[in-house]
């Protein structure tokens, strides 16, 4: 819990890293949920996401362990695990103790992201995180990547959708018409009509968000150019999220990351999140706001966000 707003973490799928940074052998230490974590890639291509604190005297895997061929072996004493977290291999026992287990967390990856599940209680994964059949195929530019850092919680970054009034006063479009906001059970799905600064001039195209639970969404832009971003939004502690976007565009349309209406796109959304940041890290969450008739959908967005936190 935190003083400016009254949230624990949100369960759910939560990006950790991208694919292709971790290589068949390869360990990656992470800070996620408040807690040390090790993913890992064994030299068969499997991925996993353990705890990285040995269950034998607590060494952290992350730091100085290695992959062994389907195996993760502790720097400090040589213990082994598997990717299911087992101990498989203690070199200098007759017998290895039942309870050297690590916990494996549940991990997927999807659309070129490595994604965990997280949920306070150790519940399983509640719902999919969706194929999306723009990422990896042809005609389709590889993901143009961004990472920031936001003091702050998921739930008050996506309440920005619903925040119809602060589109003009944070970021000076002229108004931002909602045409949807619908929600079916984990997902939340939002359209808007927008003006973008482009070399062009400004121009009116088609947003649509969806975000499936607090911590991954897709945006797609149509207009102006094709395009989609994913938006991952994953707890480092409670008023600390690790913020990364993937950009890719429809080479086909012409389009490209590194320059016209493409880069164009880019740069606008990363500065509309980063007009966002100074309001994020110091607002305070009202509970009970005195909403007017013009502010949007935000009691509505409110209600389904609270899925998302056990009791
Ligand atoms: S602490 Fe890991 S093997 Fe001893
Ligand atoms: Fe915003």
């Amino acid at each position: 819990m935190n003083s400016r707003f009254p949230f624990p973490l949100p369960f759910g799928w939560f990006q950790v890293a991208y694919s292709d940074e971790l290589a068949p052998g390869a360990l990656l230490p992470l800070r996620y949920f408040g807690r040390e974590l090790v993913a890992l890639r064994t030299q068969s291509g499997g991925a996993a996401v353990l705890d990285a604190h040995c269950p034998h005297l607590g060494a952290h895997l992350g730091r100085g362990g290695r992959v062994e061929g389907e195996t993760l072996r502790c720097p400090f004493h040589g213990w082994a695990f598997d990717r299911a977290g087992a101990c498989v291999d203690v070199p200098y026992a007759r017998r290895v103790p039942p309870a050297a287990r690590l916990r494996a967390w549940p991990a997927l990856e999807r659309n070129g992201l490595l994604m965990v599940w997280y949920h306070p209680q150790q519940l399983e994964p509640q719902w999919d995180v969706p194929l999306l059949p723009e990422s990896g195929a042809p005609g389709w530019t590889p993901y143009r990547r961004e990472r920031l850092r936001v003091a702050t919680c998921n739930q008050e970054i996506i309440e920005n959708v619903a925040d119809r009034a602060h589109f003009h006063f944070v970021h000076h479009t002229v108004d931002v018409p909602q045409t949807i906001f619908e929600m079916d059970g984990p997902r939340l799905r939002a359209k808007q009509v927008t003006r973008l600064r482009t070399p062009r001039g400004d121009v009116d195209g088609g947003i649509e968000s969806i975000y499936h639970g607090l911590g991954f969404g897709t945006v797609r832009f149509t207009g102006i150019c094709e395009a989609l971003m994913l938006i991952a939004l994953t707890p480092v502690e409670t008023e600390q999220l690790d913020v990364r976007f993937s950009f890719t565009l429809d080479a086909a349309s012409g389009a490209s990351p590194e320059r016209g209406v493409g880069k164009a796109i880019i740069a606008d959304i990363l500065q509309q999140f980063v007009e966002d940041i100074p309001i994020w890290e110091h607002k305070r969450y009202r509970p009970e706001p005195p909403l007017c008739d013009g502010d949007g959908p935000i009691p509505r967005y409110r209600g389904w966000a609270a899925q998302f936190y056990a009791t």
